[in-house]
């Protein structure tokens, strides 16, 4: 039930720090170690090589995903929507693991998927929120996210939950597989879970950002660079969604080699700025749109910040800067839809579950 709230959407973004806390009690033990079930680090412990597959906001989450089994478990990992590797299959590796990420468990390009590569024998893990949906029951393991129901058509903390569950899995594999471990995970994701409150506290400041930003505007871009720039594709879609505007993410980097010819005066250009390694960088590409007249509203991390940035959201581990940055995105796309006068939890031409291919 909403509750209290208006809206299932802006329920489930208020959900997201009650669903990091249930996942991290979730997936440790009494001794604070880590634990996911023995067959998925079997399976984890096999692999050479991960396919992750997914559809929309899931597959951003796979992106994140993919960071972490390459940066902390060494395990090369590959990304693809569903609906392209069914009929356009990558060559496989040798021992190859499909790890499929759904929030619904029932979307119908990722099953479809599911089917081809369990009939060529190949071991399965679903990542989802519905415990006995169909991908559950017909992959070989299951994870759960323990985000409880999302009702709303536009994902929220579902895809807080999948990057939280990812970045855990990760984990587990490094040490199973003798990696080196040099991030206290759980502590982490507890100072993610403080981090994603602060933003919940200030929703009223990012409302403001989009009266200044996007009150009239048709179109919209979001720049970043690594993690930044998956969160920056999620951030669009969010928006295209239930805003109805036109919204495109990108890496920072491609700016020149095309997008640039878009901005006009007053195109807004959301810019987020998590990664030290790629600050200066992307501060860079908002200076050139900004030449070009684009109105560029600067989101940072704590200690990336710089006078004049719109928000800043606190510090927390840069691997899990996701987690927090892209709730500022989760208030824009709904602000900017409120405002508009749009139906926030059910937009036109989508439905929550996609069962057809
Ligand atoms: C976006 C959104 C969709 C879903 C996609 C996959 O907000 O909700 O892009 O993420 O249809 O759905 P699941 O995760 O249920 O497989």
């Amino acid at each position: 039930e909403k509750g209290t709230y208006d809206h299932y959407m802006i329920k489930e973004i208020n959900d997201q720090p009650g669903a990091m806390r249930k996942i991290i009690s979730q997936y440790q033990d009494e001794n604070e170690q880590l634990v996911i079930d023995d067959a998925i680090i079997e399976q984890l412990k096999e692999t050479d090589r991960i396919y992750i597959v997914a559809a929309g906001t899931s597959y951003h989450a796979g992106l994140i995903g993919k960071e972490y089994f390459e940066k902390w478990a060494k395990i090369p990992t590959e990304v693809h929507v569903a609906s392209e590797f069914v009929y356009n299959t990558p060559m496989l590796s040798e021992k190859p693991l499909f790890v499929f990420i759904s929030q619904s468990g029932e979307t119908a390009d990722s099953r479809a998927v599911l089917v081809e590569v369990k009939k060529l024998g190949y071991p399965t893990l679903t990542i989802t929120n519905v415990a006995g949906s169909t991908l559950s029951r017909e992959a070989d393991e299951t994870l759960l996210l323990y985000a409880g129901p999302e009702i709303a058509v536009a994902s929220t903390k579902a895809y807080t939950a999948q990057i939280a569950v990812l970045s855990i899995t990760a984990q587990v594999a490094a040490r199973e597989l003798g990696q080196e471990i040099d991030i206290d995970l759980m502590q982490e994701l507890a100072v993610v879970t403080n981090a994603i409150n602060a933003v919940i506290n200030d929703a009223s400041i990012i409302e403001n950002i989009v009266r200044e930003y996007l009150e009239t505007t048709r179109n919209a871009f979001f720049i970043g660079r690594t993690l930044d720039y998956y969160v920056g594709l999620e951030g669009a879609l969010k928006l295209k969604e239930i805003s109805y505007i036109q919204a495109e993410g990108f890496a920072g980097g491609e700016l020149k080699h095309g997008t640039i010819a878009l901005i006009e005066k007053g195109t807004p250009v959301f810019s987020l700025i998590t990664q030290d390694k790629v600050n200066l960088n992307t501060r860079g590409n908002a200076q050139e749109v900004e030449a070009r007249g684009a109105k560029v509203c600067t989101i940072s991390m704590a200690g990336l910040d710089e006078e004049g940035d719109d928000y800043v959201i606190p510090k927390v581990h840069p691997m899990l800067s996701p987690l927090v940055s892209v709730i500022v995105y989760q208030f824009v796309a709904y602000y900017a839809a409120l405002h508009r006068g749009n139906d926030v939890d059910k937009p036109r031409n989508l439905a929550k579950s996609v069962t057809v291919e």
